[in-house]
């Protein structure tokens, strides 16, 4: 099969696109012919292999996992021992971020707890674009954040693949939602469900004397001070993204109950339930751009931007 791999960490210029075997899926596995793809901020950290610090799992000379590629929705082509309520031909979408990656190819082994059915009103390049960022959206406010109806919530970050699916769920949850982003974008956060909108170009939301119940940071620019002071009594804050790795440590260091690092872990259970809120017309994945197979490089190129606008999505076809 035809796939992107690489074998040093560095640019998106360093993916070649190879022919390699073809996966068998193990026990408990899936083989799902890929479809659909989608980008991700994982996607660059490990092709770059930064943080340094992440290479002590990734592999600390050379990348242990030489095919990217994280969310992906496609076809079930073979079925492994063991599984069972799959079969072949199913409409599938699926997250490998836990287990080794591999979506930028024709073809990927997938195990049963990491995919769901396709949502039915998506297509398979909308559907490719909801695993890792409508997980982590889900996790960082409803685990994390403890979303609940009525509450005021701010997304820093709501036009980015995460904050896009954020300022929807907490929409659909009944909350107040308040969305910081560019000037460029702000009708864009309106059109996502928004109450408020913040231009972090003029202003900056942790100094304008409103306090939410829940902050969402996708981007990860904020001290944990600094998201202290925007927090109401008794608020919490969950950060996605970071900026620096010094900013990354302080939110493990200086954080607390109050103020969290996500850690998204995608399951089928997640994805069922983003299915039920996709079909039920709740929640739609935003697509940017949509690139081809052979142009997966560009598309890290322009993700590694951060200025997406939600979802970038590769088709494979
Ligand atoms: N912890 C986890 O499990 C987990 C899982 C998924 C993602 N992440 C991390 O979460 C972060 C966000 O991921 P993503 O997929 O949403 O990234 P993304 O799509 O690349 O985010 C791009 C968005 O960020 C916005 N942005 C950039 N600077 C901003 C600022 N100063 N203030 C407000 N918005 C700003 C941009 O809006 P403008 O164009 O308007 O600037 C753009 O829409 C990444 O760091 C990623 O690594 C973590």
């Amino acid at each position: 099969m035809k796939a992107f791999t690489y074998e040093r960490y560095g640019p998106p210029e360093n993916l070649r696109m190879a022919e390699v075997d073809t996966p068998a899926p193990n026990a408990g596995e899936v083989l799902v012919k890929v479809l659909a793809a989608s980008v991700n901020a994982a996607d660059w950290h490990v092709l770059r292999g930064k943080p340094l610090f992440s290479r002590a799992t990734l592999g600390l000379l050379r990348p242990k996992h030489q095919i990217l590629g994280v969310d992906v929705a496609g076809q079930v082509a073979a079925v492994g021992g063991d599984v069972t309520g799959v079969t072949a031909g199913d409409e599938v979408y699926a997250n490998l971020l836990d287990h080794g990656y591999g979506g930028f190819a024709e073809y990927v082994a997938v195990p049963v707890g990491v995919l769901a059915s396709k949502p039915a009103n998506l297509s398979f390049e909308e559907a490719a674009a909801v695993p890792m960022a409508a997980t982590t959206a889900l996790q960082g406010l409803g685990r994390h954040g403890d979303l609940q109806p009525g509450q005021q919530v701010l997304i820093n970050g709501a036009t980015g693949g995460v904050g896009s699916f954020a300022v929807q769920l907490a929409k659909a949850s009944g909350a107040e939602v308040t969305g910081v982003t560019s000037t460029g974008n702000l009708e864009l956060v309106r059109s996502l469900g928004a109450d408020h909108v913040v231009d972090y170009t003029t202003t900056d939301f942790t100094r304008g004397g409103r306090r939410y119940d829940l902050i969402l940071d996708t981007v990860g620019n904020q001290s944990v001070p600094e998201l202290r002071r925007a927090l109401a009594a008794g608020g919490k804050a969950a950060v996605t993204g970071f900026t620096s790795v010094a900013g990354l440590l302080g939110v493990s260091l200086r954080g607390g109950k109050d103020v969290v690092q996500v850690q998204a872990h995608v399951s089928s259970e997640d994805l069922e339930l983003l299915s039920q809120l996709i079909e039920a017309g709740k929640l739609r994945p935003r697509i940017d751009r949509r690139y081809r197979f052979a142009e997966i490089p560009a598309a890290i190129a322009y993700l590694e931007q951060g200025h997406a606008r939600a979802k970038v999505v590769v088709a494979m076809t």
